[in-house]
């Protein structure tokens, strides 16, 4: 059959992309390939270092399985990039960017705030292994420039940063990066695919947690890394072959499924959220509101520019971080629809207080003006609400029995 080399939409690739009906059966939705080793048509090497262009089938499910390569497709579709790297969590593709990327003796410049999973990792573990890190605050390209050392092999950010939601020009960032000849990676996984065009902005490594908005539906931990095919090759070898976390194939095809309506999904997120952020922001229990779709963000320019889809992730402030514990106790009590849950990017709404000081103290350890910055967006403390796809009036309803 010809085939059309037609551009498809986002729809259409969400839902098809990596997929193709069974050839050995004719079935429409995709297979579950639950094999940890492949019968080998042709004697081959037993090393990661015998890997050709990828196009000797499969060998055994470390390597790569036809679930995951399924999934692996899907979001290098959705992403825009050559290719992808299914990994077991949004850690180990943070994990394996890190250490397929920099050895002793780089440098590696990393945002001030990240997930603290991340922050933590590049605080704690990177300099025992001899990379030299620096933590910027990456909102000021000023500091993110001199930052850059000749031996700085890679820069780090994250858009909307995981919980202030402050955001990263990608384009000013990369070209930094990219004029020391240093790589560009970018947690991107508050936006999802469909929110922000991290690759188009010059983003080498476009990582996401696919336990969030990729999966969507809060049943499957994973990660992935999206980009040209030979950085992904590079990351195949070392993070999936050598350091071994790949993500199992069951996880990879509810993953899969989930992702086939991202885009929906998304647009119902973008609403929901704007609808509860403006409550929020009229209520007078609430202090400050931030949300890159409200014209009270300090970046909405930068959002309005960046951003395709201003996802669902809210942060707001209630005041003293006293006042914060008193209304996170009455959420666990009272809320009916919200769960008072970590985790984000559900079907299910899911909101969690975390506070500045101990957060300083166990993830950032700022100080100075990037404390400051810090404060500037979450002040003694933030509600992180991840706005699910229940209607908007029944959040609305929640929330006010409990910010009273
Ligand atoms: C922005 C971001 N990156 C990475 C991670 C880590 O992902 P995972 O929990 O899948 O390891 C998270 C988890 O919350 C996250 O929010």
């Amino acid at each position: 059959m010809k085939r059309t080399n037609r551009k498809r939409g986002p729809m259409t690739t969400a839902i098809h992309g990596g997929e193709a009906p069974d050839p050995a059966t004719g079935a429409s939705a995709p297979p579950i390939h639950m094999s940890s080793t492949f019968v080998a048509e042709d004697v081959a090497g037993f090393s990661a270092h015998d890997l050709g262009d990828g196009g000797e089938g499969f060998i055994y499910s470390r390597w790569d399985n036809p679930s995951v390569a399924m999934l692996e497709a899907k979001i290098a579709a959705l992403q825009g990039t050559e290719d992808c790297l299914c990994l077991a969590s949004g850690m180990a593709a943070a994990t394996a960017i890190f250490l397929t990327f920099l050895s002793a003796g780089d440098h590696v410049v990393v945002s001030d705030v990240s997930y603290a999973g991340v922050a933590e990792l590049a605080r704690e573990t990177l300099p025992r292994l001899g990379i030299d890190v620096t933590m910027v605050d990456m909102s000021d390209l000023e500091a993110a420039a001199d930052a850059i050392r000749p031996t700085t092999r890679l820069v780090h950010t994250e858009t909307p940063v995981n919980p202030i939601m402050r955001l990263t020009d990608l384009k000013a960032v990369s070209d930094l990066a990219h004029a020391s000849g240093a790589l560009h990676s970018c947690d991107a996984t508050f936006a999802s695919p469909l929110g922000l065009d991290a690759a188009g902005l010059g983003v080498d490594l476009v990582m996401h947690s696919i336990t969030k908005y990729i999966g969507g539906h809060g049943d499957a931990v994973g990660g992935a890394v999206a980009g040209r095919a030979d950085l992904i090759a590079r990351l195949r070898k070392e993070a999936a072959i050598h350091h071994g976390g790949v993500l199992s194939p069951f996880n990879a095809w509810l993953i899969a499924r989930g992702a086939a309506t991202l885009p929906l999904r998304m647009k119902a997120h973008q609403a929901g959220a704007s609808e509860v952020a403006g409550w929020l922001e009229a209520h007078p229990a609430v202090t400050r509101v931030m949300y890159p779709g409200l014209p009270s963000h300090p970046q909405y320019d930068l959002a309005t520019r960046q951003m395709t889809n201003f996802s669902g992730m809210i942060s707001f402030q209630v005041g003293a971080a006293e006042k914060g514990r008193i209304f996170a106790r009455q959420m666990i009590d009272r809320l009916e629809v919200i769960h008072y849950a970590v985790s984000l990017g559900h079907q299910r709404s899911l909101i969690f207080w975390m506070e500045t000081g101990p957060l300083m103290e166990t993830s950032f350890r700022l100080e100075g003006s990037q404390l400051t910055s810090y404060r500037d967006f979450a002040g003694d403390g933030i509600f992180r609400l991840s706005v699910g796809l229940e209607d908007a009036e029944d959040l609305i309803a929640d929330l006010e029995n409990v910010l009273r």
